[in-house]
């Protein structure tokens, strides 16, 4: 067994999710801020033994299921190191084992976080040197949120969210997470916003409002410029998230969204004790699982190399 590199990856969230029309190749047209929080899948890699073909497993904590997570050839990280192995002409196979943090289907974007994270430690294990912006460029062919996640930070996201453009911010923001227990399908949701459009859509624009909160790192501000173009499309498709949301608020945050394309539901907080105020609030009244993490914090990164082989776990 080789030695293996083990990569972390964050969640994202949208401060804004500018939606605009559908372009040719079927995908929208985004104007987003994307920031990374404090909520991490864990990916490791090691050389697959002599003769196996690529491999993953998946595990999580109790709290979510992994059950939607496909553990073949159609797995995102699996796709990239399959997609930087042809780029590179480096004809090894993997094993990956995924440890989950960033709820699953949950809208915010555990999926692109593994597809980042394989991409960086297959590259750390192979020693290649391909440059930075050609990982990005491949990030992108993974899906529209990968690049986001090898960035990290706090960034403009355009195009089909894959252009991403890093924001200089200052200071730090908390989230309360509330996950939903069933997830829900990002296209349709997507579809759901197209069936409720009639007539011209115009070009998405990321809310002055928004980018001068992030300039003075004005907390209020900032939750009352919070948006999300798919909200009333993944409300309409879960309206007792409408609920949840009002708790939030409620519960004294300055701000109560959906994340992406939900279900799960964000609130900004003070810091970290309100942070904690806010979750106990929402976990009184039954509210699923809570937890709290800051933002923004880094892309995907390479957190050991030479760890044990992967756990065979499913
Ligand atoms: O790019 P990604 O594979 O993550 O997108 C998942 C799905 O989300 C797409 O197949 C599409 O249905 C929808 N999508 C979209 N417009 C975008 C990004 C995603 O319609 N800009």
């Amino acid at each position: 067994m080789s030695t293996g590199v083990v990569v972390s990856a964050p969640a994202k969230i949208n401060l804004c999710l500018g939606v605009g029309p559908v372009r040719d190749d079927g995908f929208h047209a985004l104007a987003t801020v994307y920031q990374a929080i404090g909520l991490h899948d864990h990916l490791t890699v090691h050389d697959a033994p002599d003769g196996e073909d690529d491999s993953v497993t998946v595990r999580a904590a109790d709290r979510f299921p992994v059950a939607g997570v496909p553990t073949d050839g159609s797995n995102i990280a699996v796709r990239a190191a399959r997609l930087l192995a042809e780029h590179t002409g480096v004809e090894r196979r993997v094993r990956i084992a995924i440890d989950k943090g960033i709820p699953v289907m949950g809208g915010m974007a555990g999926g692109s976080a593994d597809g980042a994270a394989a991409l960086l430690a297959c590259h750390t294990l192979w020693e290649l040197t391909t440059p930075r912006e050609e990982l990005v460029e491949l990030a992108a062919e993974l899906g529209s949120d990968v690049p986001f996640a090898l960035v990290g930070g706090t960034a403009i996201g355009s195009g089909r969210g894959e252009v991403v453009t890093p924001l200089m911010t200052s200071g730090e923001y908390w989230w309360v997470v509330l996950e939903s227990g069933t997830g829900l399908s990002t296209p349709a949701v997507y579809r759901e916003l197209d069936a409720g459009r009639h007539g011209h859509v115009p070009a998405p624009e990321i809310p002055d409002q928004l980018m001068q909160a992030l300039r003075g790192h004005d907390v209020a501000e900032l939750g009352a410029a919070l948006s999300n173009d798919l909200q009333p499309a993944a409300l309409r498709l879960r309206p007792e998230l409408e609920v949840t949301l009002d708790q939030g608020r409620l519960a004294s945050a300055h701000g109560a969204i959906l994340s992406g394309s939900g279900p799960s539901c964000l609130f900004l907080c003070d810091g970290r004790s309100h942070a904690v105020r806010v979750a106990d609030a929402l976990g009184a009244v039954g509210l699923g699982a809570v937890s709290f993490a800051p933002g923004p914090v880094h892309g995907a990164r390479v957190v050991a190399r030479g760890a044990e082989p992967a756990p065979e776990v499913r």
